[in-house]
């Protein structure tokens, strides 16, 4: 993949939820699926499997309707959701360079003919098509955000955390926080109470690997090489209400 071309996506990308549904072009279904090819994994042992299908393979009621959906499917181990969620935000970001629109779909369950196999289960999907907006945000203010410091303590990585700072995630939740010591930023997420817990834990884990795939990409475009790995201990100290999930390590390449 072409990291530092994405990279710039992020500073624009928006979410698009009004779809023309005659679709796309099938060249431009093969370019994407091309693309798709140069992804990176966050944990390269899962197995996991990205296709595109037509409207008729997701249902539910409150599912955006779109022409085509990215539905990713993968192997149930430690971290899954979290690596899902790193590839797919690869693919929102392509999508955005591409002026194709998209957007991330928790709410929407796959048909019949696109549940998984092979020991693979569906995560989760982006409905993806061509719009009648515009797909791109002309400024960063037009994001709507947590501060910077209501998310990171530290300050030698301002510029790396503000991409993570304008990362989607599920309703917006923003759940992530960066405690920074020496190189590393470890990557922290908010708790949920139990009620809340029930719909959050899960889709608050996809939403940590879309925030990490942002600082990864910002860090490489920084010329830092980016190291992203899960500590087996918790992190001391612990900030309350939030638990460890990931690091990333920043070192400059000679
Ligand atoms: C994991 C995940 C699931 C989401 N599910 C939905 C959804 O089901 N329906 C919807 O309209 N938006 C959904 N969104 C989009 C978010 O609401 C959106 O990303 C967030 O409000 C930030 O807006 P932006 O993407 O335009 O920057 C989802 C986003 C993420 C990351």
């Amino acid at each position: 993949m072409m990291q530092e071309t994405y990279y710039s996506w992020i500073f624009k990308r928006k979410s698009s939820r009004k779809f023309i549904q005659e679709g796309l072009k099938e060249e431009r279904i093969q370019s994407i699926l091309e693309a798709m090819e140069g992804l990176t994994p966050l944990e390269s042992d899962i197995k996991t499997e990205i296709k595109i299908m037509d409207a008729d393979s997701m249902k539910g009621l409150l599912a955006i309707k779109a022409p085509h959906y990215v539905l990713i499917y993968s192997e149930e181990k430690p971290n899954n959701l979290e690596n899902a969620g790193f590839l797919l935000q690869q693919v929102d970001l392509m999508l955005s360079a591409m002026g194709i629109g998209s957007c991330w779909l928790g709410l929407g369950k796959p048909t019949e003919k696109a549940v998984g196999k092979d020991g693979m289960n569906y995560v989760i999907a982006l409905a993806i098509g061509p719009t009648a907006e515009p797909v791109h945000r002309q400024s960063t203010t037009e994001f709507k955000r947590k501060k910077r410091e209501e998310i990171y303590r530290g300050n030698h990585f301002s510029s790396v955390v503000e991409a993570l700072r304008l990362a989607p995630s599920a309703t917006n939740s923003q759940p992530w926080f960066l405690v920074e010591e020496e190189n590393n930023l470890h990557a922290f997420c908010v708790k949920k109470g139990k009620l809340k817990a029930m719909f959050y834990e899960e889709i608050n884990r996809i939403d940590m690997g879309i925030g990490l795939c942002h600082l990864w990409l910002a860090g490489l475009a920084e010329g830092y090489e980016v190291h992203l790995f899960r500590e087996r201990a918790e992190k001391e100290p612990t900030l309350p209400n939030y638990e460890y999930t990931y690091s990333a390590s920043f070192k400059k390449n000679k």
